[in-house]
């Protein structure tokens, strides 16, 4: 679970990037954010990755205190987490196997987890036919898969995603959260950044609005109520 409370972020220039965020993500939940361009959505994200510190408040992940944790903690903290960046971050002299294997690599993993594990998650996506291919002989789709390995590949207990789909056409974009949704149905929890509601829309889960730093909107609370009714039908209780 994720907890945050009262969460404020000043930049040292005085913007004011979030105004005391109250959040509560459930191990599991799929989470879209959402708003405008500087409302503060990568903010959010930073703060939950530890790459920004929150000014005020009190922010939990998965049973880690945020605010006291001490820095040489943070890169085994941010190994819990599996980040997509928008750009993919792909490494085009490196062979699909070794992308996901360097992920792996810089965490120390074994070579016998590693023979173990690209495989398996190259093949979730797919793509296990493909292992020894380069990036350039790929489709766009495809080279995406590879940075969706990657972000699996350490087995997250979180998927953050900033803005996946900021430079690619629906179709791809579509792609992309489709499989994200994938993984999220394998018990991970995603938080994907989107400006585009088009694409955000046709998938059913929660979607939180940022406005100028604070949560405009937030559709779980309609989302649990649905939850609870289908809850007190299957106990037999209505
Ligand atoms: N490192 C920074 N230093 C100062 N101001 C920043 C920094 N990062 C973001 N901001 C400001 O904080 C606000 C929120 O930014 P951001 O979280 O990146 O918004 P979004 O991702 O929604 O576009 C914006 O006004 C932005 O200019
Ligand atoms: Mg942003």
């Amino acid at each position: 679970m994720i907890t945050l409370k009262n969460v404020s972020k000043v930049y040292p220039n005085s913007v004011v990037a979030l105004k005391s965020i109250n959040l509560t993500i459930n191990t599991g939940e799929f989470v879209f954010v959402t708003g405008a361009s500087g409302s503060g959505k990568s903010t959010l994200l930073k703060l939950l990755m530890k790459e920004e510190e929150a000014t005020s408040g009190k922010i939990r992940v998965f049973g880690s205190d945020l605010i006291s944790m001490k820095k040489k903690k943070i890169p085994f903290y941010r190994r819990t987490m599996g980040i997509v960046f928008q750009d993919f971050r792909i490494i085009r002299s490196m062979t699909v196997f070794q992308n996901v294997e360097l992920a792996m690599r810089v965490v120390g993993a074994s070579s016998r987890a590693i023979r173990k594990r690209v495989p398996y998650v190259l093949s979730l996506f797919s793509m296990e036919d493909k292992a020894d291919r380069y990036p350039g002989e790929l489709s766009g789709g495809e080279q995406q898969r590879i940075g969706l390995a990657r972000a699996l590949a350490n087995n997250p207990n979180l998927i953050i995603a900033d803005e996946p789909t900021g430079n690619i056409d629906p179709e791809l974009s579509y792609e992309i959260m489709s499989l994200l949704a994938q993984i999220n149905k394998m018990g991970t929890t995603v938080l994907v950044v989107t400006h585009d509601m088009s694409v955000a829309s046709k998938f059913d889960f929660r979607t939180i609005e940022i406005n100028k730093g604070s949560i405009s909107c937030d559709t779980s609370s309609s989302k649990s109520n649905v939850n609870v009714q289908s809850f007190l039908n299957s106990q037999k209780i209505l």
